[in-house]
């Protein structure tokens, strides 16, 4: 094996309490685009101009759309080794946890049961006036969607920019940094909050990063494996 691989098994081999975090980069091996890289762009817009209540309220029509073409590239994507990797790591782990800013659900495709989904999923909906949620795969949408329940506006299940997250899964995500003895950061820009602050929670525990390129987590990292996740990790699977 080779050093940094062999070095990468040693310290995540002796966690007993790791702590993974993924964003989009870890889907990018998936067929996924990213939201900061250069296939973010949807038409011309930016993901942090669409993923806000504001977008929403002036053009609910153009946001579902959005969501519409990101489901539909995702309902064909499959998990990729990174994902099978961390399942597998996991499933060893019962004290483990993961958190990911993904909304794609693909480490529960995966196999992994009961993932932190912190900025929710594509595949749920609620409704603006009645705030009943549900799960939702229809491919394509009518555009824009409506509750069976009540006939309101439906939204996107997910979490936008300007919106406090789900407080369970918070919770669950700090509590789970408080404890750790490795931090594992896959394939995050580690810009978005409060996410990126998860790390610095927990105290002595080394911080392991995979991402190709630096983020502003690296200077804190012990190790930073400068690779694709998914090729990465295939040989470790
Ligand atoms: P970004 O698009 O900001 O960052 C993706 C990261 O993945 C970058 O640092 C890339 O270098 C890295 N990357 C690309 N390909 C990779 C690969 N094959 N293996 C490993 N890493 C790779 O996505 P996030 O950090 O997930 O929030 O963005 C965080 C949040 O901002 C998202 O959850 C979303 C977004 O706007 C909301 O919508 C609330």
């Amino acid at each position: 094996m080779d050093p940094d691989r062999k070095r990468f098994s040693r310290l995540t081999a002796a966690a007993l309490r790791p702590l993974v975090i993924t964003g989009a980069g870890v889907s990018a091996e998936s067929g996924v685009p990213t939201f900061r890289g250069v296939d973010g762009l949807w038409r011309s817009h930016r993901a942090e101009t669409l993923a806000t209540p504001g977008a929403f309220a002036a053009d609910p029509g153009l946001v579902w759309e959005w969501y519409d073409w990101r489901r539909s590239r995702v309902a064909t994507a499959r998990p990729n080794p990174a994902h099978r990797w961390i399942t597998g790591y996991l499933a060893e782990r019962p004290s483990g946890l993961l958190v990911t800013q993904n909304v794609d659900g693909l480490h529960r495709l995966s196999g992994l049961p009961d993932p932190v989904e912190i900025h929710g999923s594509l595949w749920t909906v609620r409704c603006t006036v009645c705030g009943a949620e549900a799960e939702d795969r229809r491919i394509p949408l009518p555009i824009p969607p409506r509750c069976a329940g009540c006939g309101g506006l439906l939204r996107p299940g997910v979490v936008w920019f300007g919106e406090p997250l789900p407080a369970a899964a918070l919770e669950r995500a700090v509590t789970a940094a408080a404890v750790a003895d490795l931090v594992l950061v896959v394939g995050t820009s580690a810009v978005v909050y409060p996410v990126a602050g998860l790390p610095a929670l927990a105290r002595d525990a080394p911080l392991v990063e995979i991402n190709p390129e630096p983020t502003p987590l690296s200077p804190a990292a012990m190790f930073a494996v400068r690779a694709r996740a998914g090729e990465f990790l295939a040989p470790l699977c």
